[in-house]
């Protein structure tokens, strides 16, 4: 008989195949969509998918990357083997694509990125130390390409679909901050991706009732802010009072 936990890690593998699946018809009913799957944690298979789409295409003008997982647990109980998988698919395979893209015609990238990478997250040392580091190479990428719009976006959790469960999204709503909603975080996504080159790091936490989102370019928290302020500026925008700015 499976454990409750494995019937729902079944059924969301299970939604999400259907997710993509409905996707990728509504993409082909606009666009054509050469659609493949990779390892992004094995560079050498990851720089050859990049390559091919270069030989076939010519060039590959904006990349999204989505790819990530978490396995929480207290640094102390982590496993080496778990800790590398959950940094490595993220972290490795940004590098990868910091190698392999090419400027010239490297329109937009956009990483996804989270707060946990940002300010922290129980559980979530392997996951945040990953998203911090592409946070800084995002950066480096601005540096590098001056053609290419690059964002990080520090997404906060999201509500009806993704990876933060339901005990994460409540300590969240318990300190003040709503999921965010799958219309404000591609209102979100769609804004921050269409603008001229400018703006490159952001976070996006919602949060509840009376109370301010935070919709902030993270260029300060980068570059001017120690720890020690950034986490107060955190306290700050997770306090639960209403008129907290
Ligand atoms: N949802 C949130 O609340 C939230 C908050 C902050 C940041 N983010 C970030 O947003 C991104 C998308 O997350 P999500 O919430 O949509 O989670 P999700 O539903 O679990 O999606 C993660 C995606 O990463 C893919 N992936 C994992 N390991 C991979 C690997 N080694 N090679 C290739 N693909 C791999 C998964 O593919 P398979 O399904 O094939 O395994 C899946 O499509 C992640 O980078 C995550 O860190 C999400």
């Amino acid at each position: 008989m499976p454990s409750p936990a494995a019937l729902e890690k079944s059924l969301q593998t299970l939604l999400n195949e259907r997710a993509t699946r409905a996707n990728l018809a509504y993409f082909r009913q606009q666009a054509q969509v050469d659609y493949r799957a990779v390892d992004v944690a094995d560079g050498a298979a990851f720089s050859a998918l990049i390559q091919d789409i270069y030989h076939r295409y010519g060039r590959l003008d904006g990349v999204i990357h989505g790819a990530g997982l978490i396995a929480d647990k207290l640094l102390i109980d982590k496993l080496p083997a778990s800790f590398a998988q959950v940094f490595d698919t993220k972290a490795d395979s940004a590098f990868t694509l910091m190698r392999e893209l090419r400027p010239d015609s490297l329109k937009l990238m956009v990483f996804f990125s989270s707060v946990a990478g940002r300010y922290g997250s129980r559980g979530q040392s392997d996951y945040a130390a990953a998203n911090e580091v592409v946070n800084r190479l995002a950066w480096q990428m601005h540096w590098r390409c001056p053609q290419t719009r690059v964002v990080s976006i520090n997404w906060g959790p999201w509500d009806t679909a993704g990876m933060a469960s339901e005990g994460v999204k409540r300590q969240f709503r318990e300190r003040g901050i709503i999921p965010i909603s799958q219309q404000a975080g591609c209102e979100f996504f769609t804004k921050n991706c269409s603008m001229a080159r400018s703006v490159k790091s952001k976070s996006l936490l919602e949060k509840g009732p009376g109370q301010r989102s935070i919709r902030s370019s993270c260029r300060k928290c980068d570059q001017n802010l120690r720890p020690k302020a950034r986490c107060r500026l955190f306290n700050r925008y997770l306090s639960s009072s209403p008129t907290a700015k």
